[in-house]
């Protein structure tokens, strides 16, 4: 029986995520609380290699087979890592979960919308978040702070995909957070770290007490 407490982070390219998640977990950290941190694609072994596949290889992947790499791994996740910390009553961060899928895969890869809901239900045996953190920012405005980050030759396989690719993953998210509005919430990430972790610390705490 779960008793833990399942939250994610979501976001398109270069929205402040891993920042956040930093600033949040070091919060969790001083307020002493039993916590496990991890991401998809990866978290396990096997799901680190399957990582690797999705970001770095060479070749074409359609999107539907894609989304079922994204789905070995976060079988392999949710079953043997998540689902043993929320029995044990464990808070658990996740860099991204199945919204990913919908917004990647669903809204801007054409894959069905419904059957990765579906699919994902089956391989994850019905583990969702408590609280998701969706992190909105202009397209351009992530990809450009990215580009500063970064080399842009050093962009991965689906960093690399079209302006409108990830303009419509934008989009995607926010047509999933109006489908789940009790779980999603949309954080202004245009806004200063500082601010945008106020914002997800006083949520969070709201959420933690109910
Ligand atoms: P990562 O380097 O972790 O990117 P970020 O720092 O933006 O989280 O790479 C994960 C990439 O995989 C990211 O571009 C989003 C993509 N992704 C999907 O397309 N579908 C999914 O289900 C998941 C979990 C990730």
């Amino acid at each position: 029986m779960k008793k833990g407490f399942l939250i994610s982070f979501e976001g398109g390219e270069g929205c402040g995520k891993s920042t956040q998640i930093k600033k949040f977990t070091q919060y969790l950290k001083e307020q002493g609380v039993d916590f496990l941190l991890t991401r998809e694609p990866g978290g396990t072994e096997l799901g680190e290699e399957i990582r690797n596949i999705l970001l770095n290889y060479k070749g074409d992947i359609s999107p539907l087979t894609e989304f079922f790499l994204f789905c070995v791994s976060r079988s392999k996740l949710i079953n043997e890592v998540v689902k043993p910390a929320l029995e044990e009553g464990k808070v658990v961060v996740m860099d991204r979960y199945f919204d990913s899928s919908i917004a990647y895969q669903g809204y801007a890869g054409g894959v069905d919308i419904n059957k990765i809901i579906q699919t994902t239900k089956f391989v994850t045996d019905g583990v969702e978040p408590d609280l998701t953190f969706l992190l909105d920012l202009k397209t351009e405005v992530g990809m450009q702070r990215k580009q500063k980050d970064e080399n842009l030759k050093n962009f991965d396989r689906i960093e690399r995909k079209s302006l409108s690719f990830h303009e419509k993953v934008h989009d995607g998210y926010l047509e999933i957070a109006k489908k789940f509005p009790n779980r999603i919430v949309v954080i202004d990430a245009s806004q200063s770290p500082d601010e945008v972790f106020n914002n997800i610390k006083e949520i969070y705490q709201k959420r933690i007490k109910k």
